[in-house]
């Protein structure tokens, strides 16, 4: 189902946009009448993104970087003339190990691009919503932060601190029209299925009531109604999409 024009006039910056779910909200905001760009370190899956969805604008960074996110986040605004919304879907899961097998690299890299990444986005575009007093945020955790999956503690933290961040800064901003809210996605079969461990997979799909994956349809869904003005009485929330999973 699609809701015709209801992102009309706006426009969203959706990091690691060009692949996975954050390519499916992509795909939707467009298909709903907005703007979207997405920022990707992938280049060519960039221009991949851009030759199926009309329209679709992209810039290339490592969320990373706080002056690269900082200059797209200048760049975007001038070429979108405004930004209203902010889905922050870039993350890797790094290796499946034990907690004490991880390397320091390995646990610097997901912290890097899972929660310091999530940070740099989400600070540089509040100030631009809150000029306009108008945002929609959703950052994408996962159930891992919540549950704690065994062999993937660095993933698990990161995701608990995106968590903790949405919270912090939803109830910063609640007194504006300025929401941040965050998802908390089971299993959902794409290419970051690549980084992890066929064991690990078997597991995560053994912890799924409903016994299947999720879509990426599925969870583009519930953040298009996140991020629409439709939404305008729910902030510093998680909202669960696992298939029955979360407890809480
Ligand atoms: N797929 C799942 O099972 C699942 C479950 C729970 C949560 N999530 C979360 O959903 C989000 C999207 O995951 P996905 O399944 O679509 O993965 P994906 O690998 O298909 O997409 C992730 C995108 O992020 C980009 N990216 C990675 N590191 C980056 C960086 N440093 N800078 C800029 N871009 C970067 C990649 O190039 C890729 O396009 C992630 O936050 C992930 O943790 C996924």
């Amino acid at each position: 189902m699609r809701f015709p024009g209801r992102f009309t006039g706006r426009s969203a910056v959706i990091t690691g946009g060009a692949s996975g779910i954050g390519l499916a909200v992509a795909q939707r905001i467009v298909e709903e009448g907005g703007r979207v760009c997405v920022w990707d370190r992938d280049p060519a899956q960039i221009e991949q993104a851009k030759a199926t969805i009309a329209g679709l604008h992209g810039v290339t960074l490592d969320v990373a970087d706080p002056a690269a996110v900082e200059d797209a986040a200048r760049q975007t605004i001038k070429a979108l003339g405004a930004v209203d919304i902010l889905v922050t879907s870039a993350a890797i899961t790094g290796p499946n190990m034990t907690t004490w097998e991880y390397s320091t690299d390995d646990w610097r890299q997901v912290i890097d691009i899972n929660i310091n990444g999530v940070f740099y986005c989400n600070r540089a575009l509040v100030p631009h919503m809150l000029e306009r007093n108008y945002g929609r945020i959703v950052n994408i955790a996962s159930i891992a932060g919540k549950e704690g999956n065994p062999n993937a503690s660095a993933y698990s933290t990161s995701k608990a601190a995106v968590i903790g961040m949405t919270k912090s800064l939803g109830k910063e901003l609640a007194k504006t029209r300025v929401t941040v809210n965050c998802v908390t996605p089971a299993a959902v079969r794409t290419a970051i299925f690549n980084q992890m461990s066929q064991q690990h997979i078997d597991f995560m799909l053994s912890k799924i009531p409903m016994a299947r994956f999720g879509e990426v349809e599925e969870v583009a869904a519930l953040i298009s109604w996140i991020t629409s003005e439709e939404c305008s009485f729910t902030t510093a929330a998680v909202f669960d999409v696992s298939g029955g999973r979360a407890t809480y």
